[in-house]
């Protein structure tokens, strides 16, 4: 037998949540069911930008699969499902007229989610933005926070009484300094002003989403935020300065906006002049009350100062084990943020593991010892975090299936079950196995 949990359920306080999470474009197969084209379609399309310019068109066909794929959760003995649902599913153009094959798809995943016992975690926005937003600008156009509120209120006012918890946004860091100011996401911009415009405009999005989901009296509203731990490279003061500042724009700008009605001063210095007009009157929106935070959280970074203009540093290479992302396997970050966070920032707020898992290139009959193992000293670290008194109610697996891993494409494994993507077929893997036994026991 391959190795096993060091954990069994019994070691979490009782109600503790176990889930997987996914996103509607990973997964879904968005060519079917009326869905409309996104910018992830369009980035996909131009050469360079994605492995193999693959897309998500067919992805793991969860679209007709869905069944299966509940049924694969509820034998694991999960609690809970993470999933988004796609604004472009639901609405083609990303306004106006409703796409009803795509609402009464969501009303039907959800049944049946409810129908296994297992709780809706949903997502609204998980970075497929539909393509004739993107042509108006996307996060960069402040009408954005109006186009989501819309949105919002459309896929809410048909699933959302049926939510266990629902978060507008994953990662805003992602949306926007991974795709404004690295490039690397679409829509791939290198653009220090777009990307200031998008990381506020993803916060007034963020706002006025919880405006229409409380309106509506959808239970259990938060955000899900995503943190890497930013070591300096070396011990010089310049080190120290460069790995702080990446802490800022990466970890401590979304909560500030969030939690403490500001964002922090150290960013603010090269974000200042490229902001939105009228950005500093928008904390009462941003930092409207929440009932959760969820945390994704895979590794840390080695920080260097560099000449250049500001952020002015880059990453290194770090010395700790690497999971196939090429991303350094540190646990003490997960504890950290648990316990940082809710020190800091959210101070007795429920807390989520939101996302936690690595990427293998896994084949099916080998051993899953690598992922089991680095489950283990995750989920290790999540409990000495709740035994120092982290808030902590759920932890969240990344993923439940192999998937469309953005840029990357399909070559990244981070599911418990692999999917071959020729026949679509599902095979849980050793990991999904070990969880089984350890949730069950
Ligand atoms: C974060 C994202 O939410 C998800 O879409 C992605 O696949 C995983 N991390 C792994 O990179």
């Amino acid at each position: 037998m391959s190795a096993d949990m060091t954990f069994r359920r019994s070691d979490f306080p009782d109600g503790f949540l176990f889930a997987a999470a996914t996103s509607s474009y990973q997964i879904e197969g968005h060519a079917q069911g009326g869905a409309g084209r996104t910018h992830w379609d369009d980035f996909a399309a131009t050469p360079g930008n994605v492995v193999r310019a693959e897309n998500g068109d067919r992805a793991c066909d969860h679209y007709t699969r869905y069944e299966e794929d509940l049924d694969l959760m509820a034998a694991m003995g999960l609690d809970a499902y993470r999933f988004s649902t796609s604004w472009a599913r639901v609405l083609p153009e990303g306004r106006g007229t409703p796409n009803p094959e795509g609402l009464d798809f969501y009303d039907r995943l959800v049944d049946a989610m409810l129908a296994r016992d297992l709780k809706p975690m949903a997502t609204l926005y998980h970075w497929e933005l539909p393509s004739p937003l993107a042509d108006l600008g996307g996060w960069r156009n402040p009408d954005i926070s109006h186009w989501f509120a819309d949105y919002t209120r459309v896929i809410m006012d048909r699933i959302g009484d049926r939510m266990f918890s629902v978060a507008p946004i994953n990662e805003p860091w992602c949306v926007g300094w991974l795709s404004h100011f690295l490039g690397h996401h679409a829509p791939g911009l290198r653009d220090i002003r777009a990307t200031a415009h998008a990381m506020h405009h993803v916060m007034t999005g963020h706002g006025r989403a919880v405006e229409v989901l409380r309106d509506l009296g959808v239970r259990n509203v938060g955000a899900v935020c995503n943190f890497e731990y930013a070591h300096p490279s070396d011990d010089s003061p310049e080190a120290a300065r460069a790995a702080e500042l990446y802490d800022g724009y990466y970890n401590r700008f979304f909560l500030g906006g969030l939690f403490k009605g500001a964002y922090p001063e150290d960013v603010m210095k090269g974000l200042e002049t490229h902001m939105p007009k009228g950005w500093q009157d928008d904390f009462p929106l941003i930092g409207q009350k929440l009932d959760w935070l969820g945390l994704n959280y895979y590794t840390c970074k080695r920080i260097a100062p560099v000449d250049g203009p500001w952020p002015s540093h880059a990453e290194v290479e770090g010395p700790l084990p690497k999971t196939q992302m090429e991303w350094e396997i540190y646990p003490d970050g997960l504890h950290h943020f648990l316990t940082w966070v809710d020190r800091e920032y959210t101070k007795g707020l429920p807390l989520y593991v939101t996302e936690n898992g690595m990427a293998n290139p896994d084949v099916v009959g080998q051993d899953d010892d690598a992922r089991i193992d680095y489950l283990n000293q995750h989920i290790a670290a999540a409990l000495r975090a709740l035994d120092d008194g982290a808030p902590l109610k759920g932890y969240t697996f990344w993923s439940l299936l192999d998937n469309y891993e953005w840029a990357l494409g399909y070559e990244k494994r981070f599911g418990l079950v692999h999917v071959d993507f020729d026949t679509l077929e599902r095979t849980p893997k050793a990991s999904y196995h070990a969880l089984a036994r350890a949730l069950k026991a």
